[in-house]
């Protein structure tokens, strides 16, 4: 494996190998040396988590990044093309990871530079390495992938985390229940090969419907910067919010998962239960970059 583009380019048995390298990593029974070895991090769009736990990932493996946020102070500004920039910076850097907001960017990148190229969220598209640490993060609280009931709520429709992580849990035999207002729904294309492969999916309405079925809530933003009208955008805001008094018949085993940032839709008052998920799975982020940055650079024997 070159580079990590989609989670539609990878095997399951790809998935469970990025899985058991982050266990390895998390219990410390790797020796990772990714000394001399320099990142480039190019971040289009804003980013707290991924291209933090990015940098860190490096530094904790014993690399170094270079960044770059946004164009305003690169040679874009002069009329220099994306392709001849990522040519230039794949002769600074072994690796670049990168956050776009143009839909194909990263393949696109890919096809450019001969380093490897890793997708740090592409518009609307897809979020790769966010699915396999909302996956790391699965194991972690259910012991299993396998046969699990997974509801995903929230803006289905623009939410590039809900794409990939739908997608790759389809290897693992799930029950889904999407739940959006209707503007938000999961696009067809997703839903399409989830019926080809025959997993079960029911559409529902509200955030707590149906929630003493499931183990895994997962809740995202409404992605207000991918609304092309904002009266749209008014219309669905606030829509739906998940409460501490809704969660009172939940499944033992039940956590709430988001891959953050949040808006309103998870209350506060959810973050001091049992429940409540969501900062752990950003540390489990690391875990999954340093296996990412590594398998990648070929630093795991
Ligand atoms: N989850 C996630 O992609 O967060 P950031 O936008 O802060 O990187």
């Amino acid at each position: 494996m070159k580079n990590l583009i989609s989670m539609r380019d990878l095997s399951k048995k790809e998935i469970l190998y990025f899985m058991e390298i982050a266990e390895k990593i998390e219990k410390g029974e790797l020796n990772l040396n990714m000394d001399k070895k320099l990142a480039a991090l190019l971040f289009f769009e804003p980013s707290t988590r991924t291209h933090f736990s990015f940098a860190t990932a490096m530094k904790k493996i014993g690399g170094q990044t270079i960044t770059m946020r946004g164009t305003s102070s690169s040679s874009v500004k002069k009329g220099e093309t994306f392709a001849d920039t990522l040519q230039t910076i794949a002769q600074y850097a072994e690796i670049i990871i990168m956050r776009s907001p143009i839909e194909g960017a990263a393949r696109y990148a890919s096809e450019v530079v001969d380093i490897p190229v890793v997708n740090a969220g592409d518009g609307a598209n897809q979020h790769p390495t966010q699915a396999l640490l909302d996956l790391y993060s699965i194991i972690k609280t259910q012991g299993t992938l396998e046969n699990l009931t997974i509801g995903v709520a929230g803006d289905l429709r623009f939410g590039r985390t809900v794409h990939s992580l739908v997608q790759a849990l389809s290897e693992f035999t799930p029950r889904f229940k999407f739940i959006s207002p209707s503007f938000l729904k999961m696009p067809t294309y997703i839903l399409d090969d989830l019926l080809e492969k025959n997993i079960k999916f029911e559409e529902l309405a509200e955030i707590d419907e149906k929630i003493d079925e499931l183990d895994i809530l997962y809740v995202t933003r409404i992605q207000k910067e991918r609304f092309a009208d904002p009266e749209d955008y008014e219309k669905v805001k606030g829509s739906y919010i998940l409460e501490k008094s809704m969660l009172s018949n939940v499944k033992e085993n039940f956590k709430v998962m988001h891959p953050l940032p949040r808006v309103d839709e998870i209350s506060t008052d959810v973050d001091d239960t049992e429940f409540a998920y969501y900062f752990p799975q950003a540390k489990n982020g690391v875990y999954m970059r340093q296996a990412i940055i590594s398998i990648l650079l070929g630093g795991v024997k």
